[in-house]
């Protein structure tokens, strides 16, 4: 009896030392046991440097709390994503975390009901969906509000006079990205107003909304893709922008920010060098080259999104799940009433918890430093 006690005991501890090696990518600390519960990490891309800490974050956060992680990034092609989940699949995983690259993935996330191993949706809704039920991100339709906002006080459009109306031009996220579509209709909920009433002129394609998708497609970015922005930037200002100086410009994420910049700083209307002025660029997800930027005085603003936090409260509501808990996330809102239909995939439903976002001009580039959101390389240039 003593001998069978002692392995159970051996056992035990083995599940709840940290991750073992995994398929992908991972492993914990020490050599443990391989009868530890599996997690799947299913991270979209890592062109977009965000997605490179998330894969991190989730994996710190899931050994932390004595799973396994495999984690694997798709570069930005959903067939190979569907691919990396049927893996974990194979592998037994008991949950998945999962930002896909489009609503391909549900092919998958099919298979995962089938298995009967859930699926949280991490920070992009998966579309056409009704085979899972969790979704963490922010409040994406507050991040586009933000980014409205900055450009609304930056060029001070409540007393602008529309007889010498501001001028903007026009970008949106990937139109395989749920998200792209709460961004920009938060900031067209701000900035349509003005353009209504001639304060604010649009310069090449107009959407009042992301359900102009005709226009919406013609200003968005595939795939987030930095090329895509920065060639569509110049074109712009060889052709509908070429003859007006520019005020700002929408810009939807720090990556497309740099790229549409980058563009602007060919033309003397807008290099400082020539006597240029940038226009106000907006971003999100305060990558470090952004912040630099914006503490250089080119980007104009970005928007935090504590992914360290969300990677947290992610395996936090994962853990809960497989424990059959009734989730309770620490920093997160379960979206209700009008937010409820931010977890609307098309097929139902899902129940979406909200982190805060929070809003980064020249003016307050040490909060994101303060939580500890950068290296110490990193951080030291931006105090
Ligand atoms: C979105 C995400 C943004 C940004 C973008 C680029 O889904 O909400 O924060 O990272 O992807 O990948």
């Amino acid at each position: 009896m003593a001998l069978v006690a002692i392995l159970t005991v051996g056992a035990l501890i083995g599940c709840n030392k940290g991750g073992s090696s995994g398929s992908t990518s991972t492993s914990g600390s020490g050599g443990q046991s391989s009868q530890q519960v599996l997690i799947g990490v299913a991270m979209p891309e890592t062109h977009v440097q965000r997605w490179q800490k998330d894969g991190a974050n989730l994996k710190t956060e899931v050994e932390r709390r004595g799973y396994r992680a495999d984690v694997a990034f798709g570069d930005a092609d959903q067939n190979k994503q569907n691919q990396q989940i049927q893996s974990f699949l194979t592998n037994s995983a008991k949950l998945l975390i999962v930002a896909n690259v489009n609503d391909g993935v549900a092919a998958a996330i099919a298979d995962a009901a089938r298995d009967k191993v859930p699926v949280v949706a991490y920070d992009r809704l998966i579309m056409n969906s009704g085979d899972y039920d969790y979704y963490i991100t922010f409040n994406n339709f507050k991040v586009g509000q933000f980014q409205g906002q900055a450009i609304e006080q930056a060029l001070g459009l409540k007393t602008v006079n529309s007889d010498s109306p501001k001028i903007i031009t026009l970008f949106a996220g990937s139109p395989t990205d749920n998200n792209a579509k709460f961004f920009f209709d938060g900031a067209m909920s701000i900035l349509k107003p003005y353009i209504d009433s001639g304060v604010l002129k649009v310069v090449g394609p107009y959407p009042p909304s992301s359900t102009d998708n005709a226009n919406f497609q013609r200003i968005a970015t595939e795939n987030w893709q930095a090329t895509v922005a920065k060639t569509r930037m110049e074109n712009l200002l060889n052709a509908d922008a070429k003859d007006v100086t520019l005020d700002a410009v929408l810009a939807p994420n720090d990556t497309l920010a740099r790229a549409i910049i980058e563009a602007c700083l060919t033309d003397a209307k807008y290099n400082s060098a020539s006597g240029g002025k940038l226009p106000i660029v907006t971003g999100q997800d305060a990558e470090f080259a952004s912040v630099l930027s914006i503490k250089q005085g080119q980007q104009y603003m970005t928007v935090f999104k504590d992914t360290n936090r969300l990677a947290e409260a992610a395996v936090i509501l994962a853990d809960q799940i497989l424990k059959g808990q009734v989730p309770d996330v620490p920093g997160a809102t379960l979206a209700s009433g009008d937010l409820a239909s931010i977890g609307n995939t098309g097929k139902k439903t899902v129940k979406a918890y909200l982190m805060e976002p929070i809003i980064i001009t020249q003016q307050n580039v040490n909060v994101p430093v303060d939580a500890g959101f950068y290296s110490e390389q990193e951080a030291a240039q931006l105090r």
